[in-house]
Order: C-alpha cells, then sequence, then structure tokens
C-alpha cells in the first residue's frame, strides 16, 4: 500500500527520514549522545578512532579490536601515486572541497570491486576512506604551494599524523590532542544534510566512494560545514569588538544570516559548541590569544541578546574556527577538517541503511500545468 503525506514541510522540517541508533540530539535540553554515550564523556575518555569503530559497529570497540582497527588505518593512510598525480593537476585556486570531493570519488575508480553484503568489503571501504581522507587534504594543501606532499608517518596517531603531513612538522602533543577531540565532537550528528545525502546515495547501492563524495558536496555549503570558512571571514570584517554590535543591527535589519548561529534541532547553545570554546582557551593559553576571540565573545552576547528569544544560539561553527587557526590549519580547510571527522557518521549510516535498505523515492506536490499545446518554435 502506498502511503502519501499530503502536508509539505519545507526543508522536512521534524519529517522523520529514516529509523536511526546512531546518534540522538535532544534541541531543547542540549544533549548530543553517540550510540548513547554521552558527547562530553565522549570527548574526554575516547580518541576519535575508538569513536568512529563505536559509531560504525555500534559499541566500543575490546582493546585488541581498536588496536587491529588503528593498524589498519596506519596501513592504508598512503595514496596511491596516480590518485597524487591526478590531485597536482587540480587548479591551485580551486577551494579544497572540491578537490576533496573529487578525490573522494576517484578512489571509487581504484577499488571498484563493489560487494555490499560482504562485512569484510565494508571494513575495508571504512578503513580506507578513515585512512585516506586526511591525507589527501594534506596533499591539496602542499601541492597547491607547489610542493611534494609529506608522506604519512608511521609512529604518529591520527589526528597527530594528519597536522604533521599538513605542517610538515611534528605537533606539539596538546596540539594533536585537542585536534583528536575536535574530530570526536564533529563525527556524527544525526540526520543533518550531508548524512542524508549520504543515506540517499546509499539507498541507491551505489559505492561507498560515491556516497562519501556526494556528502563532502553537501557539507561544502554556507548554510551546512561551510559556515566554519565563513564564520572567521565574518569576524575579520568586523575587525574589532566595538563593530560587532552595528554588524549585528545590520545583519537583521538585511535579513542576512550570521554565520556560525542557529540550528534547526538546537534551540539552546550547541553543546559541542562549550566544548570547543574551553579547547580554545586551552589553545591560547599555551599558544598565545587571538584577537578574534574577543570579537566572538561580543558577537554570542550581543546575538544572544538580539535572538536568544528565538532560540538561535551559537552552533558547532562558531568556535571550531578559532581552535583550527591556533593549530595552523588555513581558513579554507576548515570545512576539510569537518570532513576528516563526519566521514565516521556517513559510514555508520551508510552501514544502517544497507542493513535494512529501501530506495529513497519520496513524492511531490505538483504545481505545474497540464495538458499544454505545443507551440513551434518559429511561433513562440
Ligand atoms: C551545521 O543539521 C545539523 O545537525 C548540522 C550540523 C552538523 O553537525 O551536521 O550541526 C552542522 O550545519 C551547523 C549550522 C551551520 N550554518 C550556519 O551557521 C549558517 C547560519 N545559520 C542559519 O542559516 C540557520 O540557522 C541554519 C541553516 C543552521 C538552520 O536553518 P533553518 O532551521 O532552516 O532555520 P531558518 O533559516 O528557517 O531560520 C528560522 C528563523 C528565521 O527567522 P524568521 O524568518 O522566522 O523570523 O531564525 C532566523 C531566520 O531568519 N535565523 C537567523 C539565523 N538562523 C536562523 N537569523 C540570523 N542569523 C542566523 N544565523
Amino acid at each position: 500500500m502506498s502511503v502519501v503525506c499530503i502536508e509539505f514541510k519545507p526543508g522536512l522540517e521534524g519529517v522523520p527520514a529514516t529509523q536511526s541508533s546512531v546518534s540522538y540530539v535532544d534541541g531543547q535540553l542540549g544533549i548530543l549522545e553517540y550510540r548513547g554515550l554521552n558527547i562530553k564523556e565522549l570527548a574526554k575518555k575516547s580518541s576519535f578512532l575508538e569513536t568512529a569503530f563505536l559509531l560504525i559497529w555500534g559499541v566500543l570497540p575490546q582493546k585488541e579490536e581498536l588496536e587491529s582497527f588503528e593498524d589498519d588505518i596506519r596501513y592504508h593512510r598512503r595514496t596511491k601515486y596516480r590518485i597524487r598525480d591526478m590531485m597536482k593537476c587540480f587548479p591551485e585556486t580551486g577551494h579544497p572541497m572540491d578537490a576533496l570531493q573529487t578525490s573522494a570519488a576517484a578512489l571509487g575508480l581504484f577499488y571498484s570491486r563493489r560487494a555490499l553484503d560482504n562485512p569484510e568489503y565494508i571494513r575495508t571501504a571504512v578503513v580506507r576512506l578513515l585512512a585516506k581522507i586526511p591525507t589527501m587534504v594534506a596533499a591539496f594543501q602542499l601541492m597547491r604551494k607547489g610542493n611534494d606532499p609529506v608522506q604519512p608517518k608511521d609512529d604518529l596517531d591520527y589526528a597527530a599524523n594528519f597536522l604533521y603531513m599538513l605542517n610538515e612538522k611534528e605537533p606539539d602533543p596538546l596540539a594533536a590532542h585537542i585536534f583528536d577531540v575536535c574530530l570526536t565532537l564533529h563525527a556524527e550528528h544525526t540526520i543533518n544534510a550531508s548524512t542524508f545525502s549520504a543515506m540517499v546515495t546509499a539507498s541507491t547501492l551505489t559505492d561507498p566512494y560515491a556516497v562519501v563524495a556526494s556528502a563532502v558536496g553537501t557539507l561544502a555549503g554556507p548554510l551546512h560545514g561551510g559556515a566554519n570558512e565563513d564564520v572567521i571571514n565574518m569576524l575579520s570584517e568586523i575587525g574589532s569588538v566595538d563593530n560587532v554590535r552595528p554588524y549585528v543591527e545590520k545583519c537583521l535589519e538585511t535579513k542576512a544570516k550570521i554565520m556560525g548561529f542557529g540550528h534547526r534541532v538546537y534551540k539552546v547553545k550547541d553543546p559541542r559548541t562549550i566544548i570547543l570554546q574551553e579547547l580554545a582557551e586551552k589553545l591560547f593559553d599555551k599558544f598565545g590569544w587571538d584577537k578574534y576571540y574577543e570579537i566572538a565573545l561580543e558577537m554570542e552576547k550581543v546575538v544572544e541578546e538580539k535572538l536568544g528569544h528565538k532560540g538561535i544560539y551559537s552552533n558547532v561553527d562558531f568556535y571550531s574556527g578559532l581552535v583550527y587557526r591556533k593549530l595552523g590549519i588555513p581558513n579554507d580547510l576548515f570545512t576539510p577538517v569537518f570532513v576528516i571527522a563526519r566521514v565516521a557518521g556517513w559510514l555508520a549510516h551508510w552501514k544502517e541503511q544497507l542493513a535494512t535498505n529501501r530506495i529513497f523515492r519520496p513524492t511531490q506536490i505538483y504545481e505545474g500545468e497540464h495538458n499544454v499545446s505545443y507551440t513551434p518554435i518559429e511561433e513562440r
């Protein structure tokens, strides 16, 4: 029996798109859980890869399982030289998210055997994507500067190795730890736009590289993951604490969106933002102050005063850029770094989708005409 829901909800607000046990958000209380575990506890106690395992396989790994997962990822960190050659041909002026989307899709050319009902195929695809995406992000950054990519370093863990490949030197241990926590915080967030896009693509039973590539393209937009880059551009444009109030007032007057604020689900401050702010302060204590932080604090104050009654508070993209700047990550890599983390969530939903798959094929409310008579070209 086919059921037709006739009420149209723009942006599918409040419409369940799936049944899932990957994560949970309480937008009124500001709670985020991965597989029932509170994000605050995971951020303190679990590494990113341990969290990725939890998201994808549903349970925290045993010690040996985690070691074997980490070893497999370390082994697969290198990319084929032809992927690097392909990336060398990308224009250096191109956005790193476009480079990443193309490179993620290109993995499908090299690992084309598709066996979605084989758990070993699923595991290998998960390992390859988690392992190679950071390498591709760092490689594009170095190559667009005219340098050769830095090879992964096997004695460094996941987060430290990325910072090493990017900055061409081993990171400070506190910096590497904080980056790992950032990855955990960004790893998953229920049915956001990019995850929905991953699920729709997955539902056609295409390969996992196409699933991730479509999600990367979706995350790139400024209303979603791309907002983290725009936040820093906005803080730079504002320039000083005194300019914050007039800037916010102008946005409200012209109905422009204030980047890093508002959320479809959270009506309070995003719990990830609270942790990211603490991490930023730890970095400032050790590596020095960031003038944008004062502007950011004033923005939070003014936006809360003006828009708090609508449930508009800072979201995950508001403070992440301030943390990444201190880690030596350039502005236009903030969203690719979001991908490094979020690929874990996308893959968890890919796996969940495959277990109970039915192709996504919603309906529409047609508003066009019928039985229109055809006008020959010379009479139009
Ligand atoms: C992420 O979904 C997820 O879980 C996403 C994410 C994840 O982890 O995957 O959390 C990551 O994408 C964070 C969001 C990053 N985007 C931004 O920071 C861009 C700025 N924010 C907005 O554009 C907006 O708040 C959205 C896109 C995040 C949410 O959009 P909605 O739910 O469609 O809300 P809306 O645009 O319809 O706004 C509702 C009202 C409007 O006012 P009214 O017309 O009803 O009077 O709130 C106002 C909006 O004008 N509003 C804002 C605002 N956000 C909402 N007004 C000014 N500035 C804002 N940022």
